[in-house]
C-alpha cells in the first residue's frame, strides 16, 4: 500500500480535507505536471485554457467507484461530474453536480488492479471519467493549481481505509442515532411535536428522534424560537426527554438582515463573506435578505459555535446543518435580470421567491461564484465546495461536552466524516430514488462518511402506503433511519395510513430495533479498524466479479445482505447472493447465485452470509429504556462453523476513543459456542444468551452466559 501526492500547477488553496499528510509520498513529475505511476495510468497532457486548468490521463479499462451521493449507477464510469455544491430539489438519475464533493474514486482495471484517486481541490471542479469513451480521464479545475492524491493498494477494503487515514477517522455517532427518527417540515409548534411523540409511546412504535424544521424559529432567524408557537422549549425539551425521545435541530447558515438581531449585529461587516465592492454579500433565503458566515475562518467558527453551543444547552442533542452549499435564492443582481418574471419581488420575499426557487436557483447555480469574496480574498469559487463542511466543523468545535456529537450536513466535501453524517438531501416520494439512495449511499461509503442516511419515505411529492413501506423497509438497513417530508406534502408518519400498513411498518421498525446490537457492533469496529458500515457487495466479495454490477443490493455490516423492493406490485425479488446465505424472514438457506425470493408486501429479503454470528435483542420504544433481559443470536453454520462479534461500551461518550469498550469473538464450532473476550476495558454485565443455530440440516437452540 502506498500514497502518492501529485501536484499540479500552483496550488493556491488548502481544502484542509488532508489531516494526515505525512502519508503520502510527495513525487516528482517527470514532466511538466506530467506524472506515471506503477503502470496503473499516465498523464498525457496538462495545459491551461481560458482560466482552467486541465489534466488528461490514459487510463485503462476498468469500473470506478465513489465520488460521494452523486447520481446515476454505482459505476461512475462513463459520465463527466461536475464539482460545484448546489441544492437542487428535483435531482433525478442525470442531475449534477447536487450538494456535496467527494472527488475520490476508487478504479479496479480489467485484471482486478485497484488504486483510489483523490483530486483535493475545494472549488469549481470537474472530472470526466472517459465520458468520450477513448480511455482518458480528464481533470479540470477553475484555478491555479490543485493536488492529488493516489492510494495503491492490495484491495478496495485498504484503499477506502487509506483513504480515511488520509482525510480523518469518522467521529462516533451515539448509539441512538440508529434508532428510529421521525421528521417533517414541519411540526409546526411544541403541541404538535408532543403530539407526535406521544403518538409513538402510546402506539409502542419505537422512536428515538424527534426533528424541527425550520418552523420552530422566529422569522427563521437562526438561534431563535418563535415566541408563539414554541414559547417553551425548555419544557417541550424536558418532556420529550422523559419521553425518552432526543431532539435534533436544524441550522441555516443565512442570517437574518435585522437590526437588532443579535446574531445579525454581531456578525456584520466582520463575520460574513463580501461581494466584489467590498460589502457584505447579501441574497435571499427563507428569512428574506440574508448574509452568511465566512466559515472557512477560524474567528467565525468560533464565534458560530458559540452560538451553536448556547442554543444546545436548553437539551437539544443534535443538528442538521442544511442549505449550506450556500443555496441562494436570488442575489440583487440576479432579481435585476429577472425582475420581469418575478414582477416586483424583493430579497426581504425570501421564502416567496423559494417557492418560485425552480427557476430563479437555476440561475444561482449556473454561476461560478464570481460575486461573492471570502474573508482572506480567496474567490469563492476557488473554495465553495467546503463551505457546507466547515459549517458543520464550527457545530462540532462548538459544542462544548464530551458526550459524543450528533451532526449531519447536507453540503459536504472529502474529510466530512471527523466532523459528522450526511444525509442525500431533497429525494422525492418516487420509487426510482429507492433505487438511487442505494447506489448514493452505497458511495457515500467507499467515499469515507460511515453515518449517512437519506428521508425515508421520500421528501418531495406524495407517498402512497406501498411506497412509504417499501422506502421504509430499505431505510431499516441503512445507517441513519430517519423519515421526512416537506411541506405540502400528504403526512407520512408510520401511522398515515391506517392500522393495516401502520402494523405493518410497526413491525419494520421494531425488526431494525432488535438488530441494533449487531448493527451497532459492526458500526463501531468500522470506526476503529476504518471499515464502512453500509457497503456495495463487493467491498467484502470483491474476488467475485459478478458483484461489481450489482446495484440494487447492499450489505450492511458484513454479515447481512439486504435486496429491497423498488417497484410497485413487486412480490418477488431477483437477488445474487456472493455466498451462501440464510434468507431471515422465513430461515431458508440459498446457495451462492441467482434466485427469486418471496417478498409480500410486508417483507424486505434479507440474509445473513453463511459462517456468521448475528447479535440481536427484543425491540424496544426507544434505546436505554430498558435493559434487554438476554441477547438471542442468529447463527448461520451451514457445514457446522460460525463466527461473530459482540462490541458495548456506554454508547454516549467519547471514552471509546481510550479503549473504554469490550469487544468479544464467538465462536460456534463442533456443535458448541465459544467465547474469546479480545477486550474488557469496562465493566460487563452478564447477560443470558439465546444462539439459534441453523445447520445443513438441522436447527438447535444453545443458551450460555457471556
Ligand atoms: C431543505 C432541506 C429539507 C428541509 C427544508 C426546510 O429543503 O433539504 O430537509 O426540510 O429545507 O428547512
Amino acid at each position: 500500500m502506498s500514497i502518492y501526492k501529485l501536484v499540479y500547477g500552483i496550488p493556491d488553496v488548502d481544502s484542509e480535507a488532508v489531516v494526515n499528510k505525512r502519508i503520502a509520498v510527495e513525487l516528482e513529475c517527470s514532466d511538466e505536471g506530467l506524472y506515471k505511476i506503477e503502470n496503473i495510468f499516465e498523464d498525457i497532457e496538462f495545459f491551461s485554457e481560458d482560466g482552467f486548468l486541465v489534466l488528461k490521463r490514459r487510463v485503462s479499462e476498468g469500473l470506478v467507484y465513489g465520488f460521494g451521493d452523486k447520481v446515476g449507477a454505482l459505476n461512475k464510469r462513463g459520465k463527466r461530474y461536475t464539482f460545484w455544491n448546489t441544492d437542487n430539489y428535483t435531482h433525478h438519475p442525470g442531475t449534477d453536480p447536487l450538494y456535496k464533493s467527494f472527488p475520490f474514486y476508487i478504479f479496479i482495471d480489467s485484471n482486478g488492479i485497484k488504486h483510489g484517486v483523490f483530486t483535493d481541490y475545494p472549488g469549481y471542479l470537474e472530472i470526466d471519467l472517459d465520458s468520450e469513451g477513448n480511455g482518458e480521464f480528464t481533470f479540470k479545475i477553475k484555478g491555479r493549481g490543485f493536488v492529488q492524491y493516489v492510494i495503491t493498494g492490495k484491495s478496495i477494503k485498504e484503499i477506502v481505509s487509506s483513504y480515511v487515514k488520509l482525510t480523518g477517522k469518522n467521529t462516533a455517532f451515539p448509539i441512538w442515532a440508529f434508532g428510529y427518527q421521525q421528521s417533517r417540515w414541519s411540526y409546526f409548534s411544541q403541541k404538535e411535536v408532543l403530539e407526535i411523540a406521544k403518538k409513538f409511546r402510546s402506539r409502542q412504535i419505537p422512536c428515538d428522534v424527534i426533528w424541527l424544521d425550520i418552523d420552530y424559529m422566529d422569522s427563521y432567524k437562526v438561534f431563535t424560537w418563535n415566541p408563539k408557537t414554541f414559547s417553551s422549549p425548555e419544557k417541550m425539551v424536558g418532556k420529550l426527554h422523559k419521553m425518552g425521545f432526543k431532539i435534533s435541530a436544524i441550522i441555516d447558515p443565512g442570517v437574518k438582515v435585522e437590526k437588532g438581531y443579535e446574531v445579525f449585529e454581531s456578525g456584520k461587516n466582520k463575520y460574513f463573506l463580501k461581494d466584489n465592492s467590498g460589502k457584505d454579500f447579501e441574497g435571499a433565503v427563507w428569512p428574506g435578505r440574508v448574509r452568511f458566515p465566512d466559515f472557512r475562518e477560524r474567528k467565525v467558527r468560533k464565534w458560530w459555535g458559540r452560538y451553536v453551543n448556547e442554543f444546545s444547552k436548553i437539551g437539544i442533542d443534535g443538528f442538521w446543518n442544511d442549505m449550506n452549499e450556500i443555496s441562494v435564492f436570488a442575489t440583487e443582481k440576479e432579481l435585476e435580470e429577472i425582475r420581469n418574471l418575478f414582477k416586483n419581488s424583493t430579497l426581504e420575499e425570501g421564502v416567496n421567491l423559494a417557492i418560485k426557487a425552480g427557476t430563479v436557483g437555476e440561475i444561482g447555480r449556473r454561476g461560478r461564484g464570481e460575486d461573492i469574496v471570502h474573508l482572506d480574498g480567496e474567490p469563492h469559487y476557488k473554495v465553495r465546495n467546503v463551505y457546507g463542511f466547515n459549517m458543520n466543523r464550527a457545530a462540532f468545535e462548538g459544542i462544548k461536552s464530551n458526550k459524543r456529537k450528533f451532526l449531519i450536513t447536507r453540503s459536504a466535501y472529502s474529510g466530512i466524516q471527523r466532523y459528522g453524517g450526511v444525509w442525500t438531501g431533497d429525494n422525492h416520494s418516487w420509487w426510482e430514488h429507492i433505487f438511487l439512495e442505494m447506489i448514493r449511499l452505497s458511495s457515500l461509503s467507499l467515499s469515507g462518511v460511515f453515518y449517512s442516511g437519506c428521508d425515508v419515505g421520500g421528501f418531495g411529492g406524495d407517498v402512497n402506503a406501498e411506497l412509504l413501506i417499501r422506502f421504509m423497509q430499505f431505510g431499516s438497513f441503512i445507517p441513519m433511519f430517519r423519515n421526512h417530508s416537506a411541506i405540502g406534502t400528504r403526512n407520512q408518519e408510520p401511522w398515515a395510513f391506517g392500522k393495516k400498513y401502520e402494523d405493518i411498518l410497526k413491525k419494520v421498525i421494531q425488526n431494525r430495533y432488535t438488530l441494533i446490537p449487531y448493527i451497532y457492533t459492526e458500526y463501531m469496529r468500522g470506526i476503529l479498524k476504518n471499515v464502512p458500515l453500509l457497503v456495495p457487495l463487493f467491498y467484502h466479495f470483491e474476488k467475485d466479479k459478478l458483484t461489481y454490477n450489482i446495484e440494487d443490493e447492499f450489505m450492511l455490516g458484513s454479515s447481512l445482505l439486504i435486496a429491497p423492493v423498488y417497484r410497485p406490485g413487486q412480490y418477488y425479488r431477483v437477488v445474487y447472493l456472493p455466498k451462501r446465505a440464510l434468507e431471515l424472514n422465513n430461515n431458508k438457506f440459498f446457495s451462492k447465485g441467482w434466485h427469486c425470493i418471496d417478498a409480500p408486501l410486508e417483507i424486505i429479503p434479507y440474509f445473513q452470509i453463511d459462517g456468521t454470528i448475528v447479535p440481536r435483542w427484543k425491540a424496544m420504544n426507544y434505546l436505554f429504556e430498558k435493559e434487554p433481559e438476554f441477547v438471542n443470536a442468529t447463527v448461520v453454520a451451514y457445514s457446522g462453523k460460525a463466527a461473530g462479534y459482540f462490541y458495548e461500551d456506554d454508547g454516549i461518550t467519547k471514552e471509546y476513543k481510550k479503549g473504554k469498550y469490550n469487544l468479544y469473538k464467538i465462536f460456534y464450532k463442533d456443535g458448541d459456542i465459544y467465547v474469546k473476550a479480545l477486550k474488557e476495558a469496562i465493566p460487563h454485565k452478564s447477560r443470558r444468551w439465546i444462539f439459534k443455530v441453523f445447520t445443513k440440516n438441522n436447527v438447535e437452540t444453545l443458551e450460555k452466559i457471556i
